[in-house]
């Protein structure tokens, strides 16, 4: 079923785990993320960016969604990634969405805690959990271009933010980039400890496709209760669309190879699920 994020990361937080949260462009896609969370009975999150919403507006992702969380049994969330304005927060609000993330890193440090705080006021009362972020992850989140500062989350800055605008979950910069890494990311753990010290609230980690596993599990011990996962995803998927039209060139049943791609993209989901440690705890 369709559930918030409040109790699922605050479980997660207490029980030493993380929530893996996959964005999903498609129906195969939201197919396939379900299906793995199922077969081993673990908690979801399922999330779209503005240019996903974009592509296809914010109502057919949460029909997919639904109609998906409806014949679940476990506790699905649908999420707002990376949400870049007020006006769509609110829009992904009223159309259901369960938890929305609003990404005010690339404003200054007032005007975050500005529209993040407005965004808490509008989702709270309806129950709705908001993830925010402080500092900037880098690399590039569809068209929204991180650029190659990457400042660092400030743990002093990150107990002002989470005190003046309430919210629920925090994304933090600690070195993690979205998209594939050039060599290995230089995960910053510390930083994460010397932030999980002074902020209660539960931390999530962005830009997680070409992290290695090891590093993301030390993360999670360190604090992390919500795993972003994006670009992997799409590679999983393209993989298996691309072969089998190279296959069978002639192909033309979009089921033949949408199929196979969702089929790549719930093996990487359930191998994500355990990196999470969230298996058996729907
Ligand atoms: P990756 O594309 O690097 O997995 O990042 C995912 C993410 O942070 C989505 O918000
Ligand atoms: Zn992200
Ligand atoms: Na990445």
């Amino acid at each position: 079923s369709l559930v918030t994020t409040k109790q699922l990361l605050l479980d997660a937080q207490k029980g030493g785990y993380a929530i893996g949260a996959f964005n999903v462009e498609n129906m195969e896609m939201v197919q396939a993320v379900v299906a793995a969370a199922e077969e081993l009975q673990s908690p979801v999150i399922l999330q779209t960016t503005p240019s996903t919403v974009k592509y296809a507006d914010l109502a057919y992702f949460y029909a997919n969604v639904k109609t998906a969380a409806e014949k679940a049994s476990v506790p699905i969330v649908m999420h707002l990634d990376h949400g870049n304005s007020f006006e769509l927060a609110m829009q992904a609000l009223r159309t259901g969405y369960t938890s929305i993330m609003i990404d005010g890193s690339h404003e200054s440090f007032e005007d975050n805690i500005k529209v993040s705080k407005a965004v808490v006021d509008a989702c709270h009362p309806s129950g709705v959990c908001v993830e925010a972020e402080l500092g900037k992850v880098g690399g590039k989140e569809d068209d929204l271009d991180g650029g190659d500062d990457n400042p660092y989350t400030d743990p002093r800055e990150a107990i002002e933010f989470v005190e003046k605008t309430g919210v629920d979950s925090l994304a933090v910069a600690i070195g993690t980039a979205h998209g594939v890494y050039k060599g290995t990311p230089k995960v910053d753990v510390e930083r994460l400890s010397e932030i999980q010290k002074v902020v209660s609230i539960p931390l999530v980690l962005h830009g997680t496709s070409g992290v290695p596993d090891e590093v993301v599990k030390e993360c999670i011990r360190r604090g992390i209760c919500k795993v972003n996962y994006a670009t992997d995803l799409r590679i999983a998927f393209s993989k298996g669309v691309n072969e089998v039209l190279h296959d069978a060139p002639d192909t033309i049943d979009p089921k033949k190879y949408n199929s196979k791609g969702r089929d790549e993209v719930k093996k990487y989901v359930m191998d994500k699920i355990k990196v999470c440690g969230s298996a058996g705890k729907a």
